[in-house]
């Protein structure tokens, strides 16, 4: 560390400060590796105003960018260069005029959105002109070029950090689907920073076997939706199997893609449940779904995802998904019920007939009165009676408000475009000042894909 250098010296003085400035090394790093800050903004800037510390910002969906920002800070640390990690949704005007140097990782979600913890940011403070003539900044924009808009966060706040002065250490790195040659030229230009070597996070794959499945609609004219049960393979990695409702799994496909799912169980259940869409020609549902046997085994790992975890509190929940989004949503309802909360259900499939297989769990929980409301809404109707999710809110508005107004969180798991549309709605009935407050606060989660 180029501050302790300073320590050979037998002047008294010299040695307190260099104490004090190892001690502030030391506070910052520790920040940097904490899993959750909860350090304020305005005790940040303290902290910046006292030390050399690069500034490491993230604004993350389901977790990638928060781990490479670590990945990042960690690096830096190794160099002896002192690192703060925060989220865009804590960084302030103040903050980032008393930064020399901020490192951004940001993906893209949504159709080219910024993630949900930096849409605020985005809203609020990237509509204003900061004046950061002082700052320099680098950005790895993290994104996947199938969804199209690619990177378009990470260049949004590119062209913004630009306008309000800042100067670019290096272009905007952009990196498709986590693609190891891009995520090398970051590595490169940190060691141009004096980063050094941190040791790796382990990722670990463990073998899970498939205990079961069953077709949950096999009558259906639509893909295949199975239910897929996971049970950790005896006498290996037992301590890692625990998580929460929200969580996510990750799979290696037989191709070599990561594809993640939600965990529709709780452990207390004995087994990871999946529900599957069978995609055509789908390298990671094919493989669930059909091709591995009962019996067989696959490489797993647990993934916390912590922006899709139950909102803490002991208000009521409003669950809304479709289709195999009943797999983000049900250990959520699992859990709130068993708290006590009251759940409101509203969940989507195509004909009731030929697809209301996995309704009947939530159906049963109505009947014995532990999920306060449940609506079910199929697109797939002969009547012309068909709805889907988001029509179950029109003419709602006052019950929706009730039900959110004492400590209530939204919920909504499932396709892009349910969410989208889903998302729209609750914007019409609550407005949208109620949706950005609920993203910023944390009562409205989405997970989408
Ligand atoms: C946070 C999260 C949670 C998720 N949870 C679930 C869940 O609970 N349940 C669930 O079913 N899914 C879930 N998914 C989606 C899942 O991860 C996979 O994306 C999905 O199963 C499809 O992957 P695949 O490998 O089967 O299909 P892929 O092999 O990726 O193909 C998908 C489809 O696209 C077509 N395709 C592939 N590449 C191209 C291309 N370049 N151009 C045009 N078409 C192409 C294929 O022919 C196929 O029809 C989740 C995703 C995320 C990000
Ligand atoms: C629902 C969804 C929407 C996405 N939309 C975009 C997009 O519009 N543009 C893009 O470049 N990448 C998009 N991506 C890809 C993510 O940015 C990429 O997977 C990234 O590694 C996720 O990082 P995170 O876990 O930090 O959010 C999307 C991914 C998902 C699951």
């Amino acid at each position: 560390m180029t501050e302790l250098g300073a320590f050979v010296t037998q002047d008294t003085t010299r040695w307190l400060l260099a104490g004090v400035a190892a001690l502030i090394v030391l506070i910052v790093t520790l920040l940097s590796f904490r899993k959750k800050p909860q350090v304020s903004a305005a005790a940040t800037v303290e902290a910046m105003k006292e030390s050399s510390a690069i500034l490491v910002l993230y604004a993350s969906q389901t977790g990638q960018a928060e781990s490479l920002a670590r990945r990042t800070a960690a690096s830096l640390n190794a160099g002896g260069q002192a690192a703060i990690v925060l989220s865009l949704k804590e960084a302030t005007p103040d903050l980032l005029q008393h930064a020399a140097q901020a490192l951004c990782v940001v993906s893209t979600a949504g159709e080219g959105d910024a993630p949900d913890e930096a849409m605020r940011f985005e809203h609020t403070l990237m509509k204003k002109r900061v004046e950061l003539g002082q700052l320099s900044f680098a950005i790895l924009a993290l994104g996947d070029r199938t969804h199209g808009h690619f990177c378009a966060f990470g260049h949004r706040l590119d062209a913004w950090l630009m306008e309000c002065g800042a100067r670019q250490m290096r272009g905007c790195v952009e990196v498709d689907d986590l693609d190891p040659k891009a995520l090398a030229k970051w590595d490169g230009f940190l060691s141009s920073l004096g980063a050094g070597q941190a040791a790796e996070e382990e990722i670990v794959f463990d073998d899970w076997r498939l205990a079961a499945r069953e077709v949950l609609n096999p009558d259906s004219k639509a893909q295949k939706l199975v239910r897929v049960d996971l049970q950790p393979v005896e006498g290996q990695a037992q301590r890692r199997v625990v998580w929460q409702a929200g969580d996510l799994v990750e799979i290696i496909t037989p191709k070599g893609h990561r594809r993640d799912y939600s965990i529709a169980s709780l452990p207390g259940e004995g087994h990871v449940r999946l529900l599957v869409r069978q995609k055509a020609d789908g390298d990671g549902s094919k493989l669930l779904t059909e091709t591995l046997q009962p019996g067989e085994i696959l490489k797993l790992r647990l993934k916390v995802h912590a922006n899709f975890h139950l909102p803490e509190g002991s208000g009521p929940v409003l669950l809304i998904g479709a289709g195999s989004g009943l797999a983000g949503l049900r250990a959520h309802l699992l859990t709130a019920m068993t708290a006590g909360r009251p759940c409101w259900m509203i969940y989507g499939e195509r004909n009731p007939v030929t697809d209301g297989g996995a309704c009947d769990e939530l159906i049963a929980w109505q009947d014995k009165g532990q999920l306060a409301r449940l609506d079910l809404a199929f697109s797939s109707v002969t009547d012309g009676q068909g709805r889907y999710v988001q029509d179950a809110l029109v003419g709602r508005t006052k019950e929706l408000k009730e039900w959110l107004a004492d400590g209530g969180s939204v919920l909504v798991c499932g396709g892009l475009d349910m969410g989208r549309a889903v998302d729209a709605a609750l914007r019409r009935h609550l407005g949208n000042d109620w949706a950005e407050d609920a993203i910023a606060a944390g009562r409205y989660r989405r997970d989408l894909y």
